[in-house]
């Protein structure tokens, strides 16, 4: 694995974003949604750095087939969520790759009727978007690599990781929880 940024490096970026939405919604209520599970650790330092009247949820999207990056039908619940029509709502995700699981969830909380919905990423991976919409805020643009770590999974494991790591070629058909199995 090779580390592409540091917890201190991470902890600026996340700060610099809190900045940026502190100056957009100047003291406006806001309502953060993070899109479960890549968000969680983005999510709970994020909103400790703002000094807003804050409501937290979740929505949970998720790929019908699974682990892996390629496209598959998306399926979003939002029974987690709390009500937003009528607010100004900001949707924070880990990751930007081709841009689809934002679009569509952004696609599906308009239909809720927000005030105004904005989106943020951590990461924004060079090349990759199949979409015509950016997110609104973006923490860090990386190189088109497979990362882990800071929310980001392989097969479900790395989510912990305080520092942002690229995959090598050759751990990327390691199974990383299945222990002594191995590589499969
Ligand atoms: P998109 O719909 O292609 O933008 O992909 C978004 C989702 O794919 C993210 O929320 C991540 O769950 C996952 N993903 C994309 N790239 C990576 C990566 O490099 N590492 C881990 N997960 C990724
Ligand atoms: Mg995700």
């Amino acid at each position: 694995m090779k580390r592409l940024l540091t917890e201190d490096q991470l902890r600026e970026g996340v700060q610099r974003l809190a900045h940026e939405i502190g100056d957009s919604y100047a003291g406006r209520p806001l309502t953060i949604v993070g899109i479960l599970t890549g968000s969680v650790v983005l999510l709970a330092d994020l909103i400790r750095e703002l000094n807003l009247p804050l409501r937290v949820g979740v929505v949970q999207a998720r790929s019908y087939h699974g682990a892996t990056t390629e496209r598959g039908e998306l399926i979003i619940n939002s029974d987690l969520m709390p009500d937003i029509k009528d607010r100004d709502v900001l949707l924070v995700d880990d990751i930007f790759d081709t841009g689809h699981t934002l679009v569509e969830v952004v696609a599906k909380m308009r239909e809720l009727q927000p005030r105004s919905i904005r989106s943020l990423v951590l990461f924004r991976k060079e090349g990759r978007q199949q979409v015509k919409h950016d997110p609104d805020f973006v923490g860090f643009s990386i190189p088109d690599k497979f990362v882990v770590g800071y929310g980001l999974d392989y097969e479900d494991a790395y989510r912990h990781l305080p520092y942002l790591a690229a995959l090598e070629e050759n751990e990327i058909n390691d199974h990383p929880l299945d222990g002594e199995r191995g590589a499969g």
